[in-house]
């Protein structure tokens, strides 16, 4: 994997990159079948109540949720730092731009409307969290949303290595109200949802930049 910057390319880090490369057709087709997330789109581009805003995903992915983000503006810019996911996501969505990037180590570009990050940040720990909220802080407009999905559990510094057919991830689990307190005063929370989908606890909140 060249000619990327990381902040820091751990083990376990190198371990949940060569996963997402080696299996990220494969978690493609599966994944395909849960569908965009309209909802959760029509949300935040409810919250903004703007013209074509500009949007960045991070961890983009296969670009599944790029192509419902895209009917709605033509300022799209997605980021994975999966070689393979952005070479998928280049592939099917055409008009999306996409670049190979580690987020943790990304120069945001100024003058963003909204920041996503569907169930991506479940790989960082707190302190690369805490990096990337203030990052995005100083990259959003006045009044700009960064909507993050993530999975609900007790935070372990170490992180939780799990092992399935896709191969091996180190999640971090983290609670809302951790988010909220990463987040600071600079951010208030807009939307707070909770959800248990087949067993597994997930939440979504937006923060916007105060
Ligand atoms: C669980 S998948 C979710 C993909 C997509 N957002 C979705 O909801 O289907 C996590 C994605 O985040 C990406 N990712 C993980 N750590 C990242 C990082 N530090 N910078 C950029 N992308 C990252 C992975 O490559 C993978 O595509």
């Amino acid at each position: 994997m060249s000619g990327i910057r990381y902040k820091i390319m751990t083990d376990k880090k190198r371990q949940m990159v060569d996963t997402y490369n080696k299996s990220a057709r494969e978690m493609t087709w599966k994944f395909d079948d849960i569908g965009a997330r309209v909802e959760d789109v029509g949300r935040l581009f409810g919250m903004l109540g703007k013209e074509n805003p500009f949007i960045l995903e991070i961890g983009c992915g296969s670009g599944r949720d790029a192509e419902e983000i895209l009917k709605r503006t033509d300022r799209y810019l997605g980021i994975d730092i999966s070689e393979t996911f952005v070479s998928i996501a280049r592939e099917r969505v055409p008009r999306g731009r996409f670049e190979v990037a580690d987020v943790e180590a990304y120069d945001f570009p100024q003058g963003i409307d909204v920041i996503v990050s569907f169930a991506s940040l479940l790989h960082s720990d707190k302190q690369s969290v805490a990096a990337v909220l203030a990052k995005a802080h100083d990259a959003l407009v006045p009044g700009g949303i960064f909507y993050i999905s993530l999975k609900e559990g007790d935070y372990a510094d170490e992180g939780v290595t799990r092992t399935d057919d896709f191969g091996t991830r180190t999640y971090f689990y983290y609670r809302p109200e951790a988010i909220q307190e990463l987040a600071g005063p600079r951010y208030k929370t807009e939307y707070l949802d909770r959800q248990n989908l087949r067993e597994q606890y997930w939440f979504t909140i937006a923060l916007r930049k105060i």
